[in-house]
């Protein structure tokens, strides 16, 4: 039988992600238990699950070594792959966000210092409103670097936003609106359409019934 692989990111969607699979019908049993295991095959399906590293699902499903991934809108925006984006899955909401001081004069400086680990989404959504900046790439506690005089904002993931006020930052301006979405491989979803469109199709009920 004709396999399809399915990339999961670990980390925050890894669990909510899990269980979409298992509701939508295929057993992800073996993967609700705690393990180091990454990689979890479904026979009766005909489908095995890879848990990677979310930076490394859109290079997974770009170059078809996995057929389908879940993964964040944020990793997405950031790798900017050439695959499909053929469902947004409604879980992991959250925002990209340009964040600093209260009493930042945001809106009327011409150049700015900005710190994240997003610089591939924070140049274009600077270049595109036509202001100057410097990105300088974090590799995480982004809040820190206003607050010690690196740069003047970040531009960083906000969820609950309990982050930056208990660090004295607020949202300065919405970049984008984050949530968890399915990809598929370009050549897979020609060459193992019937599978792919099915397994599609099963996930997307699913998060029409999570909608009502
Ligand atoms: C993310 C993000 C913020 C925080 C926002 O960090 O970078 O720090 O979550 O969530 P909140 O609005 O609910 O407070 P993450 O936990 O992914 O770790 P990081 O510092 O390594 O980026």
């Amino acid at each position: 039988m004709e396999k399809v692989k399915i990339a999961v990111a670990k980390g925050r969607l890894a669990d909510y992600a899990i269980n979409l699979l298992h509701e939508s019908g295929l057993d992800c049993s073996e993967l609700q238990k705690p393990s180091r295991k990454l990689v979890f095959e479904i026979p009766e399906e005909g489908l095995e699950i890879i848990l990677l590293k979310a930076a490394d699902v859109p290079t997974y499903v770009e170059h078809g070594v996995v057929d389908v991934g879940i993964v964040g809108k944020d990793t997405l925006l950031e790798a900017d792959k050439q695959l499909y984006e053929v469902l947004d899955l409604k879980f992991g909401k959250c925002k990209f966000a340009v964040a600093g001081k209260v009493d930042l004069p945001y809106n009327k400086m011409k150049h700015l210092t900005v710190a994240s680990k997003y610089t591939n989404v924070t140049k274009k959504f600077f270049a595109e409103k036509g202001q100057s900046v410097e990105v300088i790439k974090q590799e995480g506690s982004v809040e820190l670097a206003p607050i010690m005089g690196l740069a003047d904002v970040i531009v960083d993931i906000v969820e609950t936003g309990k982050t930056l006020k208990e660090n004295g930052l607020i949202v300065l301006e919405d970049v984008a609106q984050i949530s968890a979405r399915l990809v598929v491989n370009k050549v897979s979803f020609k060459t193992k359409k019937k599978k792919v469109t099915a397994l599609i199709e099963r996930i997307s009920k699913e998060i029409d019934k999570g909608e009502k």
